[in-house]
């Protein structure tokens, strides 16, 4: 390296001052970036301390140890001070960090609460289960329904008393004739339309009716029809059924009997009562639903010949199978959806 011209002389004062400078970059370096910059500047090759060592060769041989250790001295510090704030820095950046990326791991976490199934729905698969035990199927049809499938194919009158405006929700425009179904019998009509023979199924769902909502009534409840169309059917047959369906929901002692009664959709017709044994007033009857043989014109109506086969239909209520089974005292509680009532009948997923 060739001497420099314009470099400092070596004296006490200019390597003081070297050192003071590179000591007080060095203490003002904030981060670790800074302090890498005050080391390009204070110590490396082309640093003032750097050039006064260069110019060492220049000293007299007498004077060069005195000079040496000056300057060695001062890079010494230099050295020092650097690695100790680069400690101190490099401290308390990992203190930032840490702080920055603190979890709380005693904090509540933040989870989901599981809900319940309704007991509505619970109750409409366990239904479902039994007929479906029994080798049934289970059929869907349409809540906004044609008032033929309502009323005329299951042979309703004209002037039906169901049909009018009290009772039935019509959908505008009238004149489409379509209307919420009423009942979950419409669907009798489209299995017996759509599927082969023998027919064998439960039709669930919801209906609607212009009620009042109170504590017996709800405007949109569940129910659940029963279809049988084979050959040789008879009212024993409905009666066996029904029975074997009262006794896995009710327990062992529970049967039916039936009161007659009038539908026009069945020929004979009954009123279902259940003997409930379980019932918590006391064991009791119970009015569950209604039942029949299906009337030969709703045979007709959906083109079965009622000279080679004959049915059996029945429907009852969810929620007022739930009211007796549960001791529910306001059907309101079915419809509010509120967990807490849901829950008293198991978390079931
Ligand atoms: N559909 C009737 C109702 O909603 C219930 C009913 C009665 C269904 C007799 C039937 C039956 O299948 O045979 O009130």
């Amino acid at each position: 390296m060739s001497d420099a011209p314009d470099s400092p002389d070596i004296t006490p004062a200019a390597v003081d001052a070297a050192l003071d400078a590179a000591l007080a970059a060095i203490a003002g370096a904030t981060t670790t970036a800074e302090l890498k910059a005050a080391r390009g500047a204070h110590s490396a090759e082309g640093s003032p301390l750097a050039k006064l060592n260069a110019q060492l060769r220049n000293v007299p041989n007498d004077r060069k140890a005195e000079f040496g250790k000056l300057i060695g001295q001062a890079r010494g510090r230099v050295t020092q001070a650097l690695a100790a704030r680069e400690e101190e820095l490099a401290a308390a950046e990992t203190a930032a960090r840490l702080e920055a990326e603190r979890v709380d791991i005693t904090a509540l976490g933040q989870h989901a609460r599981v809900g319940a199934r309704h007991p509505i729905s619970l109750l409409q698969e366990e239904v479902a289960d039994i007929f479906v035990g029994m080798g049934w199927e289970i059929a869907e049809g349409p809540e906004l329904e044609h008032e033929w499938f309502n009323f005329d194919a299951l042979n309703f009158d004209e002037d039906h008393p169901a049909r009018q405006m009290q009772d039935t929700f019509f959908v505008d425009p009238v004149a489409r004739h379509l209307v919420m179904r009423t009942h979950t019998s419409p669907v009798q009509v489209r299995s017996m339309l759509e599927r082969d023979l023998p027919i064998y199924v439960l039709c669930p769902g919801r209906v609607y009716r212009t009620d009042e909502y109170d504590a017996t009534h709800l405007p949109v409840f569940t129910q659940f029809e029963g279809l049988v169309v084979d050959k040789g059917i008879t009212m024993a047959n409905l009666k066996g059924t029904l029975d074997h369906a009262a006794k896995v929901l009710f327990g062992a002692e529970a049967k039916t009997r039936f009161r007659t009664n009038y539908f026009p959709f069945t020929e004979p017709s009954a009123e279902l009562d259940l003997w409930h044994p379980t019932f918590k007033g006391g064991a009791q009857w119970i009015e569950w639903g209604g039942c029949g043989m299906v009337n030969p014109n709703v045979l007709r109506a959906a083109g079965i010949d009622p000279e080679v086969y004959s049915g059996f239909a029945f429907g009852m209520g969810i929620e007022r199978t739930l009211m007796f089974r549960s001791d529910v005292q306001d059907m309101r509680d079915m419809a509010e959806g509120d967990v807490r009532f849901s829950e008293q009948f198991g978390m079931v997923v």
